[in-house]
């Protein structure tokens, strides 16, 4: 089971406000007492933060906002000592445009070997200033941006799939190829056991950069499909370059692997990302966009097993990241078939202590399958996003960029509650936070949670421990014949019963391991999973 940190919001050392290296170290035994058995950690590299760090100006060193390569190597040896392994965010898609590659290419002439490490364009039009195609920036906006030369007069454009300050890297381009061998080596020598790699189905882009055959509306979470075919996403050339990656983690001993942050569907294409000279494993999107709805929960987990199996990869389970509304939120709306790209005031609010009742429920369904789980800070408090946070406050570039249209991603990356009654809610020593914590969070933090039966903190304690004991992500999956809106499925020597209909059910017979909540009267009310051995 892997912990995501979001090292800006999880623990603050230094009393600035934001998280950081030390403030991690200093909270590992949080994680490992919960039942962790790796940690990966959101970029922490050198960044003007444009994009909170996935816009990456040195990739070989960490940002003073974050701390130092020794307070990195501090905190590796300290995951290390508590069986805890980590792994580190890897952006090779775009670097920051503060990055000296990128500079030193505004410098350079048109056609320069600088240049050539980005996707630089002369426009189209006599003099050149209409866009090179019709590509769109994830964020919202073109996907262009376009230069001034060094004779002061408008130049070419470069491709940005993302924020204007995160421009496209060539990966055609040996020397960038290069580059990102020799960054891979650098983190695996520095003792890391693995890479997320952002933007995984997007390294490479069709030749020729053609149009778009349908102007897409702008994702931050693209997706390509089979049946939509994109000059954009999961173009065959990106699996040559996790090929290449491979053999370089191949040469290092122990198990180190690498995760695909890959939008792409159908999960077969997703499956191509995991044949055995590639990477290990690759988040499971359409798992996290399945509605709360038992019939698209079976047959996501069906399709997922059943292509993962084709090719010997484990099968991964996600529910929430720092990309999305956190599950706790979302199960607490009216549509709980579309997540919303970001909650704010004016919006619906969602209904919280259903939200909180059927993410637990969620959470025991998935934390019961075989395969990998990925788990989101914050989560295993129960947390829901900040869905009333003042509009000015907002540092998403989603929020600018989309014109004020989406709200982004910052409500689900508000700074975490260990202490209710600290400042800061004990985020660091002097109550500073860069967002500011919803009233929520204060019943939620850490400290009312330890060891308080029936919290959501000891809930997921108690599930990972039984998940380690069952040896259940080893484990294989059998159906259980049950009425429509219920769940059922026996891992191991664990029955998973789900209720997601409306009614309370009666329960098998089996000895009751453990509940997402109370029963009533011996039956499983709507939104509760249970866990029973035979
Ligand atoms: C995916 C990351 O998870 C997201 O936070 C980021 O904005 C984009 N990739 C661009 O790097």
């Amino acid at each position: 089971m892997v912990y995501q940190i979001y090292p800006r919001s999880f623990a603050d050392g230094n009393g600035n406000g934001v998280g950081d290296l030390p403030g991690i170290t200093g909270r590992l035994t949080a994680l490992a007492d919960l039942g962790v058995d790796a940690i990966w950690l959101s970029p922490f590299y050198r960044s003007p933060q444009a994009d909170a760090g996935y816009d990456v100006a040195d990739y070989c060193d960490v940002d003073p906002l974050f701390g130092t390569l020794t307070d990195f190597d501090a905190m590796v040896v300290r995951a290390h000592q508590l069986d805890l392994k980590v792994i580190v965010d890897l952006v090779p898609n775009h670097s920051s445009d503060e990055h000296p590659w990128f500079r030193a290419a505004l410098a350079a002439e048109p056609g320069s070997p600088e240049r050539r490490r980005y996707l630089f364009r002369d426009g189209k039009g006599p003099d050149g200033s209409i866009a090179p195609n019709n590509w769109s920036s994830m964020f919202g906006g073109s996907g262009w941006t376009r230069v001034t030369e060094a004779d002061g007069n408008p130049g070419q454009w470069y491709l940005h799939l993302f924020d204007a300050k995160q421009p496209d890297l060539d990966w055609t381009d040996p020397d960038v190829q290069e580059q990102f061998r020799n960054i891979l080596r650098f983190w695996l020598d520095r003792g890391v056991d693995g890479f997320r790699v952002d933007v995984a189905h997007g390294l490479v882009k069709a030749t020729g950069l053609p149009d778009e055959p349908a102007a897409a509306e702008p994702a931050v979470l693209a997706v390509a499909t089979d049946e939509v075919s994109s000059p954009l996403w999961d173009q065959d050339g990106v699996h040559e370059i996790y090929r290449d990656w491979r053999k370089i983690l191949d040469e290092y001993p122990g198990d180190r692997m690498m995760v695909a942050e890959a939008w792409v569907s159908p999960l077969s294409r997703l499956a191509r990302y995991v044949t055995a000279d590639e990477m290990q494993q690759a988040f499971n999107f359409e798992y996290l966009s399945a509605p709360w709805s038992a019939t698209a929960i079976r047959s996501v987990v069906d399709s997922s097993l059943e292509v993962n199996n084709s090719v010997g990869a484990p099968t991964t389970w996600v529910l929430s990241n720092h990309d999305v509304v956190r599950h706790a939120s979302w199960f607490g709306l009216t549509d709980l078939t579309v997540r919303p790209k970001g909650i704010g005031v004016g919006d619906e609010q969602p209904d919280a202590a259903l939200g909180l009742r059927r993410a637990r429920a969620a959470t025991m369904l998935m934390l019961g399958l075989p395969g990998s789980a990925y788990l989101y800070q914050g989560e295993e408090l129960g947390l829901p996003d900040h869905t009333t946070l003042d509009d000015d406050l907002r540092q998403d570039p989603i929020w600018t960029r989309s014109g004020h249209l989406q709200r982004g991603r910052d409500g689900c990356r508000v700074p975490i509650p260990w202490e209710s009654d600290a400042p800061g809610l004990g985020f660091g020593p002097t109550g500073k936070t860069w967002l500011p914590q919803p009233d929520s969070y204060a019943l939620l933090a850490r400290d009312r949670q330890v060891g308080v039966t029936g919290s959501t903190l000891e809930l997921y304690r108690s599930a990972l421990g039984l998940r380690r004991d069952h040896r259940l992500g080893q484990g294989t999956l059998e159906w259980l014949d049950t009425p429509q809106e219920v769940i059922g499925y026996r891992n191991s020597a664990v029955t998973v019963i789900a209720n997601i209909g409306d009614r309370p059910i009666p329960l098998p017979a089996g000895e009751l391991l453990l509940t997402s909540d109370e029963l009533t009267d011996s039956l499983l009310p709507p939104d509760t999973t249970v866990w029973l051995a035979p």
